[in-house]
C-alpha cells in the first residue's frame, strides 16, 4: 500500500506547439518550472527518434535547470543510452518507439526483448539511473522486467483509457491485477498515457500505484484554464481517489 501517490508532469507537447512555428515559445523549460511550482513531483520527457517534439536542447536545460526529479522516456537504442549516460537523469523510462506512431501505441515487449533489454538497463542501473519499463498490463511482461533487472514498471493505460463501458472496466481490471502482481515480485509500479479528469480516479486509486506520469491531457486543458490549475486538479483528483481506497 502506498498512500503518497506521485505526479509527474510530461511536457512532450509544449515543445509540439513550439515546434509547430519552429521558434522558442511556449518553452518547455518554463513549462517544467510551473509545474514545480505547482506541486509536481517530476518531469518527463521523451526525446523521440525523430525529435519531432522535446530536443536535445532541451534535455540539456532540463537537466540543468530543473529543480525536480527528471523522468527521461527514452527507446532501447544505442544513441538514446549514450544521451542518458551523459545527464545521468533520476529516471528513465524505456518505451517502445515506432516512427510512423503518433504517439507510444502501446507497450514494450519486455519477453521478446530480453536479450536486447537486459545489458542496457544494466548501463543505466550502474550509472545510478532508475530505470522502468513501459509495458502492458499484463503478468509476463512483469516478469521479465524484474528477470532482467529493472525496479520499476510503467503501466501503459491507453487501452483503459479509449475502452467505454464494460471494456474500460476488464482493462481496469487488467491494471489492478497487474499493481498488485508488481507489488507481489517487488517491482514499483507507475501507470500512465492518455489519462484525465475523467479517468485518472479509478486508476490512482490502485494502491500499489506510485506514481502517474500525465502529460497531453494537462496541456491541453492548460490552454483553457492555465497549466497551474490543470495540475492543481489533476492532483485533487489522485488525491480524492487515493484517500477514498485506504
Ligand atoms: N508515460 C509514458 C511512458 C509515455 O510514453 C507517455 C506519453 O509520452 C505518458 C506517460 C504520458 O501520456 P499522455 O501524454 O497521454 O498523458
Amino acid at each position: 500500500m502506498t498512500t503518497t501517490l506521485r505526479l509527474g508532469v510530461n511536457i512532450d507537447h509544449v515543445a509540439t506547439i513550439r515546434n509547430a512555428r519552429g521558434g522558442t515559445d511556449p518553452d518547455p523549460v518554463r513549462a517544467a518550472r510551473l509545474a514545480a511550482a505547482a506541486g509536481a513531483d517530476g518531469i518527463t520527457a521523451h526525446l523521440r527518434e525523430d525529435r519531432r517534439h522535446i530536443s536535445d536542447r532541451d534535455i540539456d536545460r532540463l537537466s540543468a535547470e530543473i529543480p525536480l526529479p527528471l523522468n527521461l522516456e527514452m527507446a532501447a537504442t544505442a544513441e538514446m543510452t549514450a544521451i542518458a549516460l551523459r545527464h545521468r537523469p533520476h529516471a528513465a523510462c524505456i518505451v517502445p518507439e515506432r516512427r510512423e506512431e503518433r504517439t507510444t501505441e502501446g507497450g514494450l515487449d519486455a519477453v521478446a526483448q530480453r536479450a536486447h533489454l537486459t545489458p542496457l538497463v544494466g548501463q543505466l542501473s550502474d550509472a545510478g539511473v532508475r530505470v522502468s519499463l513501459f509495458v502492458e498490463p499484463d503478468a509476463r511482461q512483469l516478469d521479465a522486467a524484474k528477470a532482467l533487472g529493472a525496479p520499476v514498471v510503467e503501466l501503459h493505460t491507453g487501452a483503459y483509457c479509449d475502452a467505454v463501458g464494460e471494456r474500460r472496466a476488464r482493462e481496469l481490471a487488467r491494471l489492478v491485477a497487474a499493481a498488485r502482481h508488481a507489488a507481489a515480485i517487488g517491482l514499483e509500479c507507475h501507470a500512465g498515457h492518455g489519462l484525465t479528469y475523467d479517468t485518472v480516479g479509478p486508476v490512482a486509486a490502485i494502491p500499489t500505484i506510485a506514481e502517474l506520469n500525465i502529460g497531453h491531457f494537462l496541456v491541453g486543458e492548460a490552454i483553457f484554464v492555465g497549466l497551474e490549475a490543470s495540475i492543481h486538479r489533476m492532483r485533487a483528483l489522485m488525491s480524492e481517489a487515493r484517500l477514498a481506497a485506504l
